[in-house]
């Protein structure tokens, strides 16, 4: 097992083969981890497991190392598979283990695993004496579930996370001082605006409140990626950034086309953005993957969406980013829609409709043009443009 620090030591797997999470949700292209944290003091503390299709590999290595026997306690921060997914596993081994969870995650285990373990269900400020250390707990409710905490250990200052200011990276390092910070950044960034974003309003409570608590941070060490011992608060500080409204000064013309048209449109709108002084990034949304394109909607200050219309409808590539951009609820971003048409031309509506819902302000009025542009539609696309950056 590698150490951490003082006596708390790293137990987890590195998936360099992920390339989707959540099922099939959310692209991961440079694999993840699965940190899990055993903690050697008087008492020796399990803190989070690995994904279940692991746990073989997992609690061999835990015998092997510390023996299970010898295991005190099991902290779960968060249930949810990739981090709970072990548990059953485990606890056939070692049955009688006490459980210290969140009281939503008492409830989700019993409901994963139907088994009634020695549960004991702590909350904010609650504090696990295990001998030079003590284990002091923080809720964070929706931060992105129910039951989700996390853990403090106050001799070595170290606060495990979980998710919250993790990254799906996996590296040949463990630290954020050796790796390739365009590369973290990337990564970290992208989990936040395709997972965190709806809970934003919680995420700046949750940091308020986690330097009202005054704990002195040495180390913070989520559940995935690398963990950040350099400079920690600096993920703090971005997150920080990130739940407030965050944006760079950049526009997405984003564009699904069946014949090209819309494309062609999608160009002309993108001259005419292009001297508004922000930067104009385009992507196909059929061929683009839907999660970078969430994290680019992320930085913006506002989309425009163009998309053919297929049977009264849109394409289903530019439905399910529709979709996931409704469940982001992104805040204080512009945008608007435009595309080429056949016969009965709904997308554009289509589009304005659902990026309303989904919390965008429509500030111009769509624009349609039949069947291929002419170079007079050509240059209403690049007005149309202009006109979208006038209104920023
Ligand atoms: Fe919410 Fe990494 O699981």
């Amino acid at each position: 097992m590698l150490k951490i620090k003082d006596d708390i030591y790293w137990t987890g797997v590195k998936d360099w083969e992920l390339k989707k999470f959540h099922g099939e949700e959310l692209s991961t292209h440079r694999g993840s981890t699965y940190n899990s944290f055993l903690i050697k003091d008087k008492k020796t503390v399990l803190v989070d497991t690995v994904w279940t299709p692991f746990k073989e590999k997992f609690v061999e290595k835990l015998d092997r190392e510390v023996g299970l026997g010898n295991i005190s306690a099991i902290v779960i921060n968060h249930v949810e598979q990739d981090h709970g997914g072990s548990l059953g596993f485990l606890m056939e081994k070692i049955p009688n283990t006490p459980i210290y969870c969140s009281k939503n995650g008492a409830m989700m285990i019993k409901k994963h695993f139907h088994q009634d373990w020695n549960f004991n269900v702590v909350k904010t400020g609650d504090i696990l004496d295990i001998g030079k250390n003590k284990l002091i707990f923080v809720e964070m409710p929706m931060l992105h579930w129910p039951d989700s905490m996390a853990t403090y250990v106050t001799g070595s200052n170290v606060l495990l996370s979980n998710d919250a200011f993790g990254q799906h990276y996996a590296t040949p390092y463990m630290y954020n001082d050796q790796v390739d910070q365009c590369e973290l950044f990337q990564e970290a960034l992208k989990y936040y605006a395709n997972i965190l974003t709806p809970y934003s309003k919680l995420v700046k409570q949750k940091i308020n409140e986690i330097i009202g608590l005054n704990l002195k941070i040495d180390m913070i060490a989520p559940s995935h990626g690398i963990i950040w011992r350099e400079n920690p608060m600096q993920i703090v500080e971005k997150y920080s950034q990130w739940a407030s409204e965050y944006q760079e000064d950049t526009i997405i013309v984003l564009y699904n086309t069946m014949w090209g048209a819309t494309k062609n449109m999608a160009g002309a709108i993108t001259k005419g953005l292009e001297g508004s002084g922000l930067a104009v990034k385009m992507f196909n949304i059929g061929k683009v993957d839907k999660n970078d394109i969430i994290t680019e909607i992320f930085k913006s200050k506002g989309i425009i969406m163009g998309c053919s219309t297929e049977n009264r409808g849109v394409l289903s590539d530019t439905a399910a980013l529709l979709e996931v951009i409704r469940g982001l609820q992104f805040k204080n971003k512009v945008a608007a829609s435009f595309a080429s048409y056949g016969w009965s031309g709904e997308s554009v509506k289509v589009v304005e409709e659902k990026l309303k819902v989904a919390g965008f302000e429509i500030v111009l009025d769509g624009i349609k043009v039949q069947y291929e542009p002419s170079l007079e539609d050509l240059e209403k696309c690049q007005d149309f443009g202009r006109e979208f950056a006038s209104k920023l």
